[in-house]
């Protein structure tokens, strides 16, 4: 069993339907993919893109220091200023409706506020080959999740999910990695 709560609501509120309204201006900037990064790394080429998946060796978490422009002045922007903790990485992250994420860990604890949900859609924790489901509601709070856990995200809804997911700046892995028990060979022949 992990040590660490794998899903803490945390006693940080925002205006949810401010941020909200804020999502629906910006949401264009999804296009083709599920990510808008509200904030860039200095050399950024595509700042609201890039890299808003893992991370290349030399880019990390704590490059990414400066507000988009999209972003600036913003609820976002008044969100992440009054966080009581140093924050990195800030992204918009949607999940298609009937889908999911690949089992994974990443480097540090994230912080996810819920902007758009519904009870269909859950984090996953993943002890050995059982799952915990957790579901974070769009009720203004920051949820902070245990990332260094292996999980997954689940939307089993027919509407789309979009969580702000912020990444803190405790590491407790150099680089994130999807457990080899779940995607070896062998692990078909396991299960009966
Ligand atoms: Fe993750």
């Amino acid at each position: 069993m992990a040590e660490r709560e794998f899903l803490k609501k945390l006693d940080i509120h925002c205006d949810i339907q401010k941020i909200r309204t804020v999502m629906e201006d910006v949401y264009e900037l999804f296009g083709d993919d599920n990510v808008i990064l509200v904030n860039c790394h200095a050399n950024s080429k595509i700042p609201l893109k890039d890299f808003s998946g893992w991370l290349p060796d030399d880019i990390n978490e704590d490059d990414f220091t400066t507000i988009n422009e999209e972003f600036r002045g913003t609820a976002f922007e008044e969100f992440l200023h009054q966080l009581p903790f140093p924050y990195r990485r800030a992204r918009l992250m949607r999940l298609g409706k009937k889908t999911c994420l690949t089992i994974h860990n990443d480097t540090c604890l994230r912080y996810h506020l819920a902007i758009k949900t519904n009870p269909a859609c859950f984090l996953v924790q993943m002890d050995g080959r059982v799952g915990t489901f957790h579901h974070v509601p769009a009720d203004g709070y920051l949820y902070q999740m245990d990332g260094t856990q292996n999980h997954t995200a689940i939307n089993a809804s027919k509407e789309e999910r979009i969580h702000l997911v912020i990444s803190s700046t405790k590491f407790d892995h150099l680089e994130e990695r999807r457990p080899e028990e779940f995607y070896s060979p062998k692990m078909t022949r396991l299960d009966p």
